[in-house]
C-alpha cells in the first residue's frame, strides 16, 4: 500500500456487499426465547414491527445456524401473508418472500409486522446464544445459557437486521425452567406461568431504548444476584454463580463510582433503567457492554480485595469502568458501521483510564497507561500496521478490528487530543457530540465537528492524519529545530508492504528541564524550538540538557535525541516526570530494535535508573533483559544474568520483600517486577532461595504468600524446576479460592523452563482448561524460552484442532507469543512459512504483524548476538558478580 499524504486522506469507502437492503426498517422486536439447558437447544419466536419504505415482495435480514419456519407478514390492512424462507449461510442471510397476487407487490409501503418461529443450538463457541458451565458447591455441573453478540452474532440467536445502525426497541420474554434466574437488558415487568410447559415460567422484560442488535443480551441459569445498590436512582447488582457473592462488593463500588463519574462527565443521565454486571464462567473476551446487562469473564468482575494483587484490582476497575463508559459511548451513540469501531473502543479505553484515575488517584493510571500506548506503538511501528479507521466488510473483518490499534492507539490519540485542546474544552465537545447523536449513529467526522464547534481549533485536519493513516512519527530535536519523519522498526515490510504514513499534524509540547513550556503544531516543515524552552547555548536548557520534547508524555510519537543529549538526560532522570522518563526509555529501546540507535546509549540509561516508586520504566529494562536472554550465545547467558542483577539488585534490596507502611501504591508492583526478573533472567540465588522458602511454607494450607508478590514468587520457583512443584501448582489451579488465583496458577504452569512440563501444559490446554483461557495460555507457552520450540511443533501438528476448539476471535491472540521464537533463525523461518501458508480467517493482520515483530527480533539477534556479552559485561557490577 502506498503511504498516504495526510492532507489528501479521505474516510474509507464502505463495502456494500455485506450490507442489507434498506427497503424495510425494523422498529420493535418482540422476542420470546426458550432455552433448553439440558439439550443445549433453544426455540424462539420473533414478532418484528417494521416500516416498509418501498413496496416489495421480500424482506432480507440476517440469520445463521437457525432453522426458521412459520413466517408471515401482517400488513396495515390486517392481511396476513405466509412467507417462503430461504437461508443463505454464506451470506448469513434469510430472505422472506411473499407470493405475488395479480402482479402487485404483496408488501405495500407502510407499517407491517413480520412473524416467525425458529430453533437453534446453544453452541459452545462463546458466541451467539451459547452454553457455559460451572461446577456448583455440591460438585454438580450446572449450565447457563448466555449471549455474546458483538460484532455480528445476534443473527445466531434470532433473525434480525444485524447492523449497528438498524437501531430498534427490543421487548424480550424468556421462557425458563423454574429454579433458573433470567436476565436481559431491562428490568422484569412480570413473570407468568408458561402456557406451553408446566415447569416453566415466562419472564417478560420492559422494552429497551432504541438500540443496536449487538447490545441485546439474554442470560438464563442457576445464578444469584446481589441486593441492588442504589446509585442515584439506578439499581446496580452483580450476578454470579452461587457461593461467589462475597467477591462482588469491589465491583459494585467501582460501578457506583463509574456511573456517577460518567453521568457527570457526559452530563447525560445513565440511559437504561437498571445495571446488572453478570459474571459468566466461559467468556471469550474480558467483558461486553450489553445495555443494562454487562457480561464479564469472572476474573474481570469477581475479586477478593484481601487476596488480590493491586494489578488484579486495577484490572477489575478498568474493565468495569470501560464497559460502563460504553453505556453512553457505544450504546447511546453508536458507530454507523464497523470501520468506526474505534469510536466505541478507543473512547471507552480513554474514559476507563479517566474514571479509574479519579477512583484511585494514587494508582497514577495515566502513568501506567503509558505501557498500553507503548504496546500500541510496538505494533504501529510495523510496516504491517493499519490506520485506526479501516474499511470493513465481512464479519471476520469486523472481528479483526478489536486490536491494540483500535483500543490502545485510539485511546492514546484521544488523550493527546484532550491534552492539546484542554480537558474542559474536550469534555464539552464530547457532551455536544453525545447530545446531538443520542439514540442514533455516527461517523468519525461527527466527533470532530462537535469538537471543532466547541474549540474553534482545526480538529479534523489534525485528527485525520492520526486516524486515517497508519504509523506515527519520530520527532527529532537538534540544533534548536524540531522535525518529524515516520518511525519504522524495519526498513521494508513483507512483500514490500508499507502502511506507515509520511507525516502527521503533531501536537508537540516542549519544556526546558527548569520548567518553561510551550506548544507547537508540527507539520512537514521543521519548526524552530521556542526560545522560551531553549537553554543558554541554543539547543538545550540549564546544565547542557536538551529541552524535553513530548513534555508530560502524552504525545503519540517517539522522540529521537542525539547521543550527547541522551547522556545529558541520563544524568537528569529525576527531573523528568514518570511518563517522560518511561517514554525516554521506551523510545530509546525502540531505536535500538529499529537499528537506529546503539545499545550503549540504552544501557547507560538503564544504569542510571534508580526509581523506587514507578514500575513502568523498569518494565522497559526488564523487556530488554528478556530479549538479551533469548538471543545471547549460551556461554554468555551468565553475563546477562549478572547484568540483570547489577541493574536491578540495588532497587530490589531497597524495597525488600515486604510492604512497608506508607509506601506508594505502585511500589508493590515494582517490587514484584524486580523480584521476578531477578528470580528468572537474573538467576539470583538469594531471590530464588527466598521464593522457594515462601512457596514451601505456603503449601498445604500454610502461610499465604502476599498476593502482590505471589506472581514473582511463582516465577522464581518455576525457574528452578524442582521436582513436585508442577504438581503442586496444578493442584492449586484445580481448587482455587478466587478467579484470579485460578488464572495465576494456570499461567504459572506455562512458565517452567522445561520441555516436558511445557508439553504437559499444552495437553491440559487441549483438555481440562476452559477454552476461554486456552489462547492466553498458549501464548505464554510459545513464549517459554525452553519449551516454546517444542510447543510450536505441537501447534503445527494440532492446528486444525486448535482452530476448531478455541473462539475464532482469539486465534490471533493465541499465536502472539510466537514473536519471541527468535533464538533460532530456522525456527523463525518455519513459523513464518507456516503462518503465511495457513492464514486465519479472522485476525490474520495481527498474525502478519506478529511475524514482522519476530523478524525484527531475529534481526536484533543477528546484529547483537556476538557482541552482547561484551556490552553487558561493561555494565558496572556485571563483570564481577558473575
Ligand atoms: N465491546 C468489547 C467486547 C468485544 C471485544 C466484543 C471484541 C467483540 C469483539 C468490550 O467493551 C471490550 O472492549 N472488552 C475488553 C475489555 C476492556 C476493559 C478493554 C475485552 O474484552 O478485552
Ligand atoms: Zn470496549
Amino acid at each position: 500500500m502506498p503511504s498516504v499524504d495526510a492532507s489528501s486522506t479521505a474516510p474509507p469507502a464502505p463495502d456494500e456487499a455485506w450490507r442489507l437492503p434498506r427497503t424495510v426498517e425494523p422498529i420493535t422486536y418482540r422476542l420470546v426465547l426458550a432455552p433448553d439447558l439440558g439439550s443445549a437447544t433453544f426455540a424462539g419466536t420473533a414478532e418484528i414491527d417494521v416500516v416498509v419504505h418501498e413496496a416489495t415482495d421480500r424482506v432480507v435480514l440476517n440469520a445463521i445456524e437457525l432453522a426458521i419456519d412459520g413466517a408471515t407478514v401482517t400488513t396495515a390492512d390486517g392481511k396476513v401473508e405466509p412467507a417462503a424462507v430461504a437461508l443463505d449461510d454464506d451470506a448469513e442471510r434469510a430472505t422472506f418472500t411473499f407470493p405475488t397476487t395479480d402482479g402487485a407487490a404483496p408488501l405495500p409501503a407502510g407499517p407491517a409486522t413480520l412473524r416467525c418461529s425458529f430453533t437453534g443450538i446453544l453452541n459452545d463457541k462463546l458466541r451467539g446464544f451459547y452454553r457455559s458451565t460451572f461446577i456448583d458447591q455440591d460438585g454438580i455441573t450446572r449450565t447457563i445459557a448466555t449471549t455474546q453478540f458483538e460484532s455480528t452474532d445476534a443473527r445466531r440467536a434470532f433473525p434480525c437486521w444485524d447492523e449497528p445502525d438498524r437501531k430498534a426497541v427490543f421487548e424480550v420474554t424468556l421462557a425458563v425452567d423454574d429454579g433458573l434466574a433470567a436476565f436481559s437488558n431491562s428490568p422484569i415487568v412480570d413473570e407468568t406461568p408458561d402456557p406451553g410447559a408446566p415447569d416453566r415460567r415466562r419472564v417478560r422484560f420492559a422494552p429497551t431504548m432504541k438500540m443496536s442488535t449487538y447490545l441485546v443480551a439474554f442470560v438464563v441459569g442457576p445464578l444469584e444476584a446481589t441486593d441492588p445498590v442504589d446509585v442515584d436512582g439506578v439499581p446496580v447488582r452483580v450476578v454470579h454463580a452461587p457461593g461467589k457473592g462475597h467477591l462482588a462488593p469491589y465491583a459494585l463500588e467501582v460501578a457506583g463510582h463509574s456511573l456517577r463519574f460518567f453521568s457527570t462527565y457526559f452530563d447525560i443521565p445513565y440511559p437504561a433503567d437498571k445495571l446488572d454486571l453478570v459474571a459468566i464462567p466461559d467468556f471469550a473476551f474480558g467483558a461486553m457492554e450489553n445495555l443494562g446487562c454487562v457480561t464479564f469473564r469472572e476474573t474481570a468482575l469477581l475479586v477478593d480485595p484481601a487476596s488480590a494483587a493491586r494489578t488484579e484490582l486495577e484490572r477489575v476497575a478498568d474493565v468495569v469502568a470501560h464497559e460502563i463508559a460504553h453505556m453512553w459511548f457505544g450504546d447511546l451513540v453508536t458507530m454507523k458501521w464497523w470501520e468506526g469501531i474505534w469510536l466505541n473502543e478507543a473512547f471507552a479505553t480513554f474514559m476507563e483510564v479517566l474514571a479509574v484515575d479519579a477512583f484511585r488517584p494514587a494508582w497514577q493510571r495515566w502513568v501506567s497507561f503509558g505501557l498500553e500506548r507503548e504496546a500500541a506503538l510496538a505494533v504501529d511501528g510495523l510496516r504491517a500496521t493499519r490506520p485506526i479507521e479501516y474499511p470493513v466488510g465481512s464479519p471476520e473483518e469486523a472481528d479483526g478490528m478489536f486490536d491494540v490499534l483500535t483500543y490502545q492507539k485510539g485511546g492514546s490519540v484521544l488523550r493527546m487530543l484532550e491534552q492539546y485542546l484542554g480537558p474542559d474544552t474536550f469534555r464539552d465537545g464530547v457532551r455536544r457530540y453525545l447530545r446531538a447523536h443520542a439514540y442514533a449513529n455516527t461517523v468519525t467526522g461527527d466527533l470532530w465537528q462537535a469538537l471543532e464547534e466547541e474549540s474553534g481549533e482545526p480538529v479534523r485536519a489534525v485528527m485525520d492524519s492520526w486516524i486515517l493513516q497508519g504509523g506515527h512519527p519520530l520527532v527529532g530535536s537538534a540544533g534548536g529545530t524540531v522535525t518529524q519523519r515516520p518511525f519504522a522498526y524495519a526498513p521494508v515490510g513483507a512483500d514490500g508492504e508499507n502502511a506507515i504514513g509520511e507525516h502527521w499534524e503533531v501536537p508537540v509540547l516542549v519544556r526546558s528541564l527548569d520548567g518553561a513550556s510551550d506548544r507547537l503544531l508540527l507539520g512537514p516543515t521543521p519548526l524552530p524550538l521556542p526560545a522560551s524552552v531553549r537553554g543558554p547555548n541554543g539547543g538545550g536548557s540549564g546544565g547542557g540538557a536538551p529541552a524535553v520534547v513530548n513534555a508530560g508524555g502524552w504525545g503519540v510519537y517517539r522522540v529521537g535525541y542525539g547521543p550527547e543529549d541522551l547522556t545529558a538526560l541520563a544524568g537528569r532522570l529525576d527531573d523528568l516526570g514518570p511518563l517522560e522518563r518511561f517514554n525516554l526509555f521506551a523510545d530509546t529501546w525502540a531505536s535500538v530494535l529499529a537499528d537506529q540507535g546503539g545499545l550503549d546509549g540504552f544501557l547507560a540509561l538503564a544504569v542510571a535508573l534508580d526509581d523506587r516508586e514507578d514500575p513502568s520504566t523498569w518494565t522497559v529494562v526488564n523487556a530488554a533483559l528478556g530479549l538479551f536472554d533469548r538471543v545471547v550465545a549460551a556461554a554468555d547467558r551468565p553475563v546477562v544474568a549478572a547484568a540483570a542483577r547489577a541493574l536491578l539488585g540495588a532497587a530490589a534490596t531497597d524495597l525488600g520483600w515486604e510492604p512497608r507502611p506508607g509506601e506508594g501504591e505502585r511500589v508493590p508492583t515494582l517490587r514484584s517486577l524486580l523480584l521476578s526478573s531477578l528470580g528468572t533472567v537474573g538467576a539470583d540465588p538469594d531471590v530464588r532461595a527466598r521464593a522457594a522458602e515462601l512457596f514451601d511454607r505456603s503449601r498445604d494450607g500454610g502461610e499465604a504468600i502476599d498476593p502482590d508478590i505471589e506472581g514473582a514468587v511463582l516465577q522464581a520457583v518455576t525457574a528452578q524446576v524442582r521436582p513436585g512443584d508442577y504438581e503442586a501448582i496444578l493442584a492449586r489451579y484445580r481448587s482455587p479460592g478466587t478467579p484470579q488465583q485460578e488464572l495465576r496458577y494456570l499461567s504459572t504452569l506455562a512458565t517452567f523452563p522445561d520441555v516436558d512440563l511445557s508439553l504437559a501444559t499444552f495437553d491440559l490446554l487441549l483438555g481440562e482448561v476452559r477454552t476461554q483461557n486456552a489462547p492466553y495460555l498458549l501464548t505464554t507457552l510459545l513464549a517459554n524460552r525452553v519449551g516454546g520450540p517444542a510447543v510450536w511443533q505441537r501447534v503445527k501438528e494440532q492446528w486444525a484442532e486448535l482452530l476448531d476448539r478455541f473462539p475464532v476471535n482469539s486465534h490471533s491472540r493465541m499465536l502472539d507469543g510466537a514473536r519471541t521464537l527468535c533464538g533460532d533463525p530456522d525456527l523463525a523461518a518455519d513459523v513464518t512459512r507456516f503462518l503465511t501458508d495457513h492464514p486465519l480467517r479472522s485476525g490474520q493482520r495481527s498474525v502478519v504483524q506478529m511475524l514482522e515483530r519476530l523478524a525484527i527480533n531475529v534481526a536484533f539477534a543477528d546484529r547483537h548476538r556476538d557482541s552482547l556479552g561484551r556490552s553487558l559485561a561493561a555494565v558496572p557490577g556485571a563483570a564481577t558478580t558473575g
